[in-house]
């Protein structure tokens, strides 16, 4: 159905938050779909997935009511490979940093490889080679509202965005790229519409 104020049939999209132990995948996806936010940090082990019902993403004009599954991972090292088997399947995979930490920018190489070696869907390693490299990543820097604390300025960010994308067949398309706050809920909304249109592009 082409009309416009259709709304088209529901879809459950898999997506998981990769990043470094204490960026903030856990407060990101309670802030995401509870609204709630709180200051204490207790270690995510393996990994956990919240659903968030009726979520509207338009797609050249067209909407779609889809169901997301997120999918939270430990970032501990010694939990990670308890969460590695729930990255099969997956549609889309955000990426989270913390602005105030470099090292977990640096390490999103990591992240990137680690989850593009499991994620199965008939792309990483298969014949398609480097079109495994297209898989929708959207990165997120987290704790914006920290700026006394920041020690990754956008631009640094925004390079890794390009080089992540330069060895992939679409080219000049940097990863798409957010600065966040699960504090305040800067932008939150904003990175998981987002990387809800990209599952869904990219399905
Ligand atoms: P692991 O489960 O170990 O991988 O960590 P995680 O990435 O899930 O981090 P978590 O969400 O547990 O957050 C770690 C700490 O950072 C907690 O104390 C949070 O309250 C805090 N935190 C998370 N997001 C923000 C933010 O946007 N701003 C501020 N100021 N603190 C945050
Ligand atoms: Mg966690």
């Amino acid at each position: 159905n082409n009309n416009n104020s259709s709304v088209s049939q529901k879809k459950t999209l898999k997506i998981v938050i990769l990043g470094d132990s204490g960026v903030g995948k856990t407060s990101l996806m309670n802030r995401y779909s509870t609204g709630k936010f709180t200051g204490q940090y207790k270690a995510t082990i393996g990994a956990d997935f919240l659903v968030k019902d009726n979520v509207v993403v338009e797609l050249y004009q067209q909407r779609t009511l889809v169901t997301l599954q997120i999918w939270d991972t430990a970032g501990q090292e010694r939990f990670q490979s308890l969460g590695m088997g729930f990255y099969r399947g997956a549609d889309a995979c955000l990426l989270v940093y913390d602005v105030t930490d470099p090292h977990s920018l640096d390490n999103l190489d990591h992240w990137r490889k680690e989850f593009l070696s499991q994620v199965g869907n008939g792309l990483a390693g298969g014949s398609l080679g480097d079109a495994s490299t297209q898989f929708p990543f959207v990165v997120l820097g987290n704790k914006i509202d920290k700026p006394q604390d920041r020690l990754v300025p956008r631009e640094q960010a925004e390079e890794w965005c390009r080089m992540a994308a330069s060895n992939t067949i679409l080219g000049s398309q940097p990863l798409p790229h957010f600065e966040t706050s699960a504090k305040t809920s800067e932008s939150v909304d904003e990175a998981f519409q987002e990387v809800a249109r990209r599952a869904l592009y990219y399905e």
